[in-house]
């Protein structure tokens, strides 16, 4: 069976995307990652796909923080349709999707965030779960619709939050397990077992 082509958008580190490729490396694996595309020609995502012999593309989304420019958007959706990507995975992509690549990639747009949601949206989830006291935090893959973290809820892995966690003990352990969530819910959109129900996502043969 042909493989969903996919393109992965990320702004920094790049461990999910990382994690993403590492996966589509087993032949079992039912997408393969086409294309790495960024904001941020210094992002460590970036020198990782080029060791790979990925695909890249650096594109100029307008001044940060901030959304993506129209054009932009236009510029990553035909990137996109270029290589007839299926899915397209958010992975540390500082920008709110909008325009004609989330209109064109409406279902097929999937995004990862480092804190069980709805609790803790936007950024910096791990510390606001921390701050809030929370005993029980995690991540979260889910597909993207126009809001910030709002989309319907694909796969999510929950981790305990220690007494004496840190900000950055905290964000490590979600981190591993957003390396196993993230290819997880990969697979099942690829294998084609997703279905939306409302903003319900029901997971066939579960
Ligand atoms: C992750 O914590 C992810 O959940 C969030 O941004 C971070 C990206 O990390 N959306 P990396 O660049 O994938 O290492």
């Amino acid at each position: 069976m042909k493989k969903t082509q996919v393109a992965v958008l990320a702004s920094g580190r790049g461990s999910n995307f990382e994690a993403l490729v590492r996966a589509s490396a087993d032949e079992s694996f039912p997408a393969s990652i086409a294309l790495l595309v960024t904001d941020n020609p210094s992002a460590g995502a970036l020198a990782f796909a080029r060791e790979h012999g990925i695909d890249t593309a650096v594109v100029d989304c307008g001044p940060r923080p901030g959304s993506m420019t129209r054009s932009s958007s236009e510029a990553i959706f035909e990137l996109c349709r270029m290589r007839d990507v299926g899915l397209v995975c958010l992975a540390g992509f500082m920008r709110i999707v909008k325009g004609r690549l989330l209109e064109e990639y409406a279902g097929r747009m999937l995004n990862i965030h480092p804190a069980l949601l709805p609790s803790f949206k936007g950024l910096h989830g791990q510390k606001q779960a921390l701050e809030y006291g929370v005993r029980v935090s995690g991540c979260t893959v889910h597909f993207v619709d126009p809001g910030i973290d709002t989309g319907p809820i694909i796969v999510q892995h929950a981790v305990p939050v220690m007494q004496d966690d840190t900000e950055d003990s905290l964000s490590a352990r979600i981190l591993a397990e957003e390396h196993r969530a993230y290819p997880e819910a990969v697979r099942l959109f690829a294998e084609g077992r997703l279905r939306l129900e409302g903003r319900k996502v029901l997971i066939q043969d579960e």
